[in-house]
């Protein structure tokens, strides 16, 4: 995923915007760039690399002799919040942080990377006061990581520097008709046709906010773009579809982001662009437009509230273990005020709101992506089993391209961590037509989904900075579970036993987190393996697929997932001792069957290590085993 940044006001913008990229870090990110303007001169920074190199490059060209670092201190208190309902939360979300300032040391490596200014004759006079500038972090989909492909991206003429997220769809079009202009392209993106496109409609309109907009208007695809020029040197253009953008208003300076997480720390109020919005900031006002309309949208700051000790590290050596060990905590999380153990009741403040409709409800799909996909899957089985609803989970993806028949009796469930995947986003559009109730389980709050649904219930997870998700997986199968047992509404010979088993589930998974010396030993062993097997059935089934997703992501080992009768079926073909199993065979009515499957493996020299509840039911079969407690 890539990142936006982006400030206008008295400060040295650099500092900020390198600050803001490095906390964007964690969405992913194989180069990055800045470009901040001056005294009407642009002053444009790229590098294949790291964050900090960028800082390095910009520390060494002089041009930031004073630039400033932000750094957040430790914080004293947590934050975490009990159950509110979906709207009350919807509609503010959080921040808050101290700041202090400390000064940058540069350390110049410049052959890997391209710093260079270029000085506009502007129409306006810059005010030597105010800084403009915007930064990114690129994950490569159209060009490969050059150089040439990071943003910012500029015009022909050097006018105009623009940052993106989201995909052009129409890039090819637009690239067409402005090369039968004699526009020349530098890079193989598809961002690029936007400042040229925008550098064309200037030179017709000679005015930089109707060429902006008129630009914007020709776009087709996903888009958060934001755009500075040294034509407009006090101004940053922003426009959102379908890709997050969030403005921060500051006191004579303001901020854009593509998440909150890098301005919390400066301003708690914010405006989420929506949808075919356009923005024209500068430091002391903000101007919202609607796209398609050309009018001016009266949008009212909204107060952010967040506990910024989830966005520090601690002592771990990385985000991703972090939550991981955050798991217990987060399971309490999602359940506070939630599971009442005493009173045998589940209290879902975001359902009430919708209690009436959720009666005639006679089928649920699910739609998502990726982990949070997986984590439906579990939903599926507990809906199916605890409420007696037919569920179905479908990729969101493919579910915006499916026909299918919908009914009002038919409720669309939308699992995300973000509350951003545009496939989610626009599963959820589409179905707007039918009169379906549309419910969210989404971790960020106030997020596109969160809004866009009619009501829902927030997994709590806290903000979740690793790439590779974890504790939102966690956290959806836990709220997933509640929503089952919610809409049981007690009918099921398993609610008292769900409920105890839930609220003991925190302290079990704290044995689990005690084991990490012993897995740690078990993956040097299996470290050279190029090829590993996940298999489990029923719940396990899901389970088996995330965790070959996890490991693909994190090692770039190839894994598959399967559902262990499925072995048979093909894939048994490719088991050999170099491709070893993880096998999910914990107790219950189906662990005869996974037995089976290991024997099958074991047949062929396939290596096991067995995830189960009792080693000694697989001793003499697997070569290795993770105790885990039974649920
Ligand atoms: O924010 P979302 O849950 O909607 O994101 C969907 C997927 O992109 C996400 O779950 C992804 O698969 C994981 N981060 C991988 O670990």
């Amino acid at each position: 995923m890539c990142g936006i940044i982006g400030y206008v006001g008295p400060e040295q913008a650099q500092g900020f915007i390198l600050d803001g990229l490095a906390t964007l870090e964690y969405r992913g990110y194989d180069s990055a760039g800045l470009v901040y303007i001056q005294n009407n001169e642009a002053h444009l920074f790229k590098t294949v690399s790291r964050v900090e190199k960028l800082r390095e490059l910009v520390n060494s060209t002089g041009a930031t002799a004073s630039a400033l670092s932000l750094v957040s201190e430790r914080p004293t208190a947590s934050g975490l919040e009990v159950d509110s309902d979906w709207l009350r939360e919807t509609q503010t979300s959080r921040t808050n942080g101290t700041v202090k300032r400390v000064s940058q040391e540069a350390k110049p490596d410049i052959p890997e990377m391209l710093a260079e200014s270029s000085a506009l004759h502007s129409s306006r006079q810059a005010d030597p006061e105010v800084v403009v500038g915007i930064g990114h972090t690129r994950w490569a989909t159209h060009g490969a990581p050059l150089e040439r492909n990071a943003h910012p991206h500029t015009d022909s003429d050097k006018q105009f520097y623009v940052v993106h997220n989201g995909i052009v769809e129409n890039f090819q079009d637009i690239k067409t008709m402005l090369e039968a202009q004699s526009v020349t392209f530098k890079s193989d993106t598809d961002t690029e046709v936007i400042p040229q496109l925008l550098a064309y409609n200037y030179r017709k309109l000679g005015d930089v906010k109707e060429a902006f907009l008129k630009t914007i208007r020709s776009l087709k695809g996903a888009y958060s773009v934001v755009m500075v020029t040294p034509l407009s040197p006090d101004t940053m253009y922003a426009a959102r579809l379908s890709s997050p953008l969030v403005i921060g208003i500051g006191d004579k300076e303001n901020f854009i982001a593509s998440d909150p997480t890098p301005i919390m720390e400066h301003t708690k109020k914010v405006i989420f662009l929506n949808d075919y919005e356009a923005a024209v900031i500068t430091a002391e006002s903000c101007e919202i437009i609607h796209i398609k309309k050309g009018k001016l949208a009266k949008r009212i700051p909204e107060e952010l509230e967040y506990d910024p000790e989830q966005a520090l590290l601690g002592d771990h050596p990385n985000f991703m273990i972090k939550e991981v060990y955050e798991a217990p905590q987060t399971v309490r999380s999602a359940l506070l005020g939630r599971l009442r153990v005493e009173q045998k009741l589940i209290k879902l403040g975001g359902l009430e709101l919708v209690e009436e409709q959720l009666r005639y409800i006679d089928r649920i799909i699910i739609v998502s992506c990726g982990t949070s996909f997986y984590a439906s899957l579990v939903g599926e089985y507990l809906i199916e089993e605890i409420a007696g609803i037919p569920v179905e989970v479908q990729q969101a993806s493919e579910f915006k391209y499916r026909v299918e028949p919908l009914n009002r009796s038919t409720m669309v469930i939308a699992v995300s961590q973000s509350g951003e995947t545009a496939d989610t986003l626009a599963a959820l559009e589409k179905v707007a037509g039918y009169g379906v109730l549309r419910l969210g389980v989404v971790n960020a709050v106030g997020s596109s989904i969160a809004r866009l649904t009619d009501a829902g219930v927030y997994c709590h997870a806290g903000s979740e900075q690793s790439v590779a998700s974890t504790k939102a997986f966690i956290a959806q199968v836990t709220v997933l579970a509640l929503i089952a047992l919610y809409l049981s509404d007690g009918n099921t010979p398993l609610y008292e036993e769900m409920i105890n088993e839930l609220d003991k589930l925190p302290a079990k998974i704290e044995v689990i987190l005690k084991l990490e010396p012993a897995i740690k030993k078990l993956a040097k062993k299996y470290i050279h393996h190029r090829d590993f097997l996940y298999i489990g059935r029923r719940y396990m089934y899901p389970v088996a697929l995330e965790g070959a997703l996890k490991l693909k992501e994190l090692s770039y080992i190839h894994a598959e997932g399967y559902a262990g009768g499925e072995m048979k079926h093909g894939p048994l073909a490719m088991i050999d001792e170099n491709f070893p199993t993880m096998a999910l065979a914990l107790d219950g009515e189906l662990f005869e069957k996974t037995m089976s499957n290991i024997q099958e493996i074991k047949a062929r020299g396939g290596p096991v290590i067995a995830i189960c509840n009792d080693p000694a039911k697989l001793k003499d079969l697997a070569d290795d085993v993770i105790k885990i407690p039974k649920t």
